[in-house]
C-alpha cells in the first residue's frame, strides 16, 4: 500500500504538462479489439488503468508493447472472448471490453467490474442497448455471459447519458447489420475522441458532440495511429490545486474548451485565468466561496472535478454548496477534508462547506481517485504534515503526479 507525506502551506508554482486523457484512451483501447489491426497510440498517460487495459488486451491474445507515452497494440490474433475476473475488478472501465467482444466474436464472458465505489454502479443501459442490438445475456450481477449470432442496426434511447454506455454501444455497433442510433448519447469531450479515433479506423458515425449519434454498421475497420486528447480531469485537479495553495501554475497542452464549467466556477472564486487554445495559465489568490456547484453531464459541472475543487472551497471566504447528481456516493473524502479542519456537513449527494483560513495536516486514507486527489490538495494547502495512505488510488489515473507537483515546489515524498 503506498502513501504520500506531504508539508503543506507552500504555493504551487511552475509548468504542468497536461497528459493524455485517462477517460478518452480506455476506450479507445478497447476498442482496438472490435476489428483485428495493428495500432499506435501516442500521448497515452502512464498510469495504472492503462496497465490494466494492457493485460486485457494481453489476456485475450493481443500483442501489445509500451514505449513511454507511446502503445503499440496488435488485436488481429486475438481469440479468447473472456476477461479474467482478478483484471475486471481491478478498474471500473474494463466493462468497455463487453461491445467490442461482441463486435468481434459475437461472444462476450466478464463479471462484473470494479473501481471506484462512488455509490451503484450499474449496467443496466449498456445491456439494454446491446438487447436492442440482439444480443441475448445472462447476468446475475456478479457473472455476465452475452451472446450475438448477428448484430443489427436499431435505435437506442438512452433513460441517462451514461458515458460507458454510450461507448460500449458506439463500439459494438461497428458490426452491427444496419444503422444504430443512440438519442439522449453522452456529449463528454472523450466520446468525441473516441469517434475520432473510430472514423480513423475506418467507421463512419455522425454526430460528434450531439446527443444523437449515427453508427453505420457492418464497418470495415483497419489499423491507425491516433493521438489521445490532453487530460481535462487532470487539468481540472491542477487548477483546484492552484487556487487552493493560492499559486500560480501554467497547464500546457490542455484544452481550455473543454473545462469552461470548472474555469468559470474558480473564476467566480477569483481565480485569473488565462485561456489559450493549448494552454492556461492559473492564478489565485484567497478564493471566494461559489454557490451552487452542482455536477451534471457534459457541459455542466463534472462529477470528477467536484472533490478537487470542494477541497480548494474548503478554505474560502464563506459557504459553498455543492449538489452532486451523477453518482449516489460521491462525498467519501468529506470525513477526510473534515479531519483536516474543513468545516463540510454533507449528506449523499449535498455538502455544504463553510471555508476556513487554514486546515492542518493529518493522516487520510484515500477512498477514491479524484476523492485521493482532494486529499492531496488539501493537505497542499494545510499548515504541517499529512499522510495520505492508499495512493494506488492515484496511480490508476494521475501520471507522474508526485514528480510533477514537486516540480511545481510542493513538499511531497512517496513512502
Ligand atoms: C465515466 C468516467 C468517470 C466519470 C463518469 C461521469 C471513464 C472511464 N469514467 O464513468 O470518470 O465520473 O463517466 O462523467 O470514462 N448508470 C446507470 N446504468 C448504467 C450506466 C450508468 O444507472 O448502465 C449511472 C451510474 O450509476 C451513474 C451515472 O449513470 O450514476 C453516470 O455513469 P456513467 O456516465 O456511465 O459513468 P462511467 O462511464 O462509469
Amino acid at each position: 500500500m503506498g502513501a504520500y507525506q506531504i508539508i503543506g502551506g507552500r504555493p504551487l508554482e511552475g509548468a504542468v504538462h497536461i497528459h493524455g486523457a485517462k477517460n478518452s484512451v480506455l476506450p479507445i483501447l478497447a476498442a482496438t479489439l472490435a476489428g483485428g489491426g495493428q495500432y499506435t497510440i501516442y500521448n497515452c498517460p502512464e498510469i495504472s488503468d492503462v496497465d490494466t487495459a494492457l493485460d486485457i488486451l494481453h489476456a485475450l491474445g493481443c500483442k501489445t508493447e509500451r514505449s513511454g507515452a507511446r502503445v503499440c497494440v496488435d488485436t488481429s490474433a486475438a481469440e479468447n472472448r473472456e476477461i479474467p475476473e482478478a483484471l475486471m475488478k481491478k478498474m471500473r472501465a474494463a466493462i468497455l471490453f463487453l461491445g467490442a467482444l461482441l463486435a468481434r466474436f459475437g461472444e462476450a464472458n466478464l463479471t462484473a467490474p470494479g473501481g471506484c465505489v462512488l455509490g451503484e454502479r450499474p449496467i443496466d443501459l449498456h445491456l439494454l442497448g446491446l438487447r436492442l442490438m440482439g444480443a441475448e445475456y445472462e447476468y446475475d450481477c456478479e457473472t455476465l455471459r452475452c451472446r450475438a449470432k448477428a448484430l443489427r442496426g436499431c435505435t437506442v434511447a438512452l433513460p441517462f447519458p451514461s458515458v460507458g454506455a454510450t461507448e460500449n454501444l458506439m463500439i459494438a455497433a461497428l458490426a452491427c447489420k444496419g444503422e444504430v442510433t443512440i438519442c439522449n448519447a453522452a456529449r463528454e469531450p472523450e466520446i468525441g475522441d473516441l469517434i475520432a479515433f473510430l472514423r480513423a479506423c475506418g467507421a463512419k458515425i455522425d454526430g460528434t458532440g450531439t446527443s444523437v449519434l449515427h453508427i453505420a454498421g457492418a464497418a470495415a475497420l483497419h489499423g491507425t495511429e491516433y493521438a489521445v486528447m490532453p487530460d481535462r480531469m487532470e487539468a481540472a485537479t491542477y487548477l483546484a490545486a492552484a487556487a487552493a495553495t493560492r499559486g500560480r501554475l501554467v497547464l500546457q497542452y490542455a484544452t481550455p474548451a473543454h473545462l469552461q464549467a470548472v474555469i468559470s466556477t474558480l473564476e467566480r472564486g477569483g481565480c485569473e485565468i488565462v485561456q489559450r487554445p493549448n494552454e492556461m495559465i492559473a492564478r489565485c489568490d484567497r478564493l471566494r466561496a461559489v454557490s451552487p456547484i452542482v455536477t451534471a453531464p457534459y457541459d455542466g459541472f463534472p462529477t470528477d472535478a467536484q472533490a478537487p475543487v470542494m477541497a480548494a472551497m474548503a478554505t474560502a471566504e464563506g459557504v459553498s454548496v455543492f449538489e452532486e447528481t451523477v453518482f449516489s456516493g460521491r462525498m467519501r473524502h468529506v470525513p477526510a477534508l473534515r479531519s483536516m479542519g474543513a468545516r463540510i456537513y454533507a449528506t449523499d449527494r449535498h455538502a455544504v462547506v463553510t471555508g476556513v483560513k487554514r486546515l492542518h495536516g493529518a493522516c487520510v486514507e484515500a477512498t477514491d481517485l479524484r476523492g485521493g486527489a482532494a486529499m492531496v490538495i488539501a493537505a497542499l494547502s494545510a499548515e504541517g504534515e499529512s499522510r495520505i495512505t492508499k495512493t494506488e488510488h492515484m496511480e490508476r489515473g494521475y501520471a507522474s503526479f508526485v514528480q510533477t507537483l514537486r516540480s511545481c515546489g510542493a513538499q511531497i515524498e512517496c513512502i
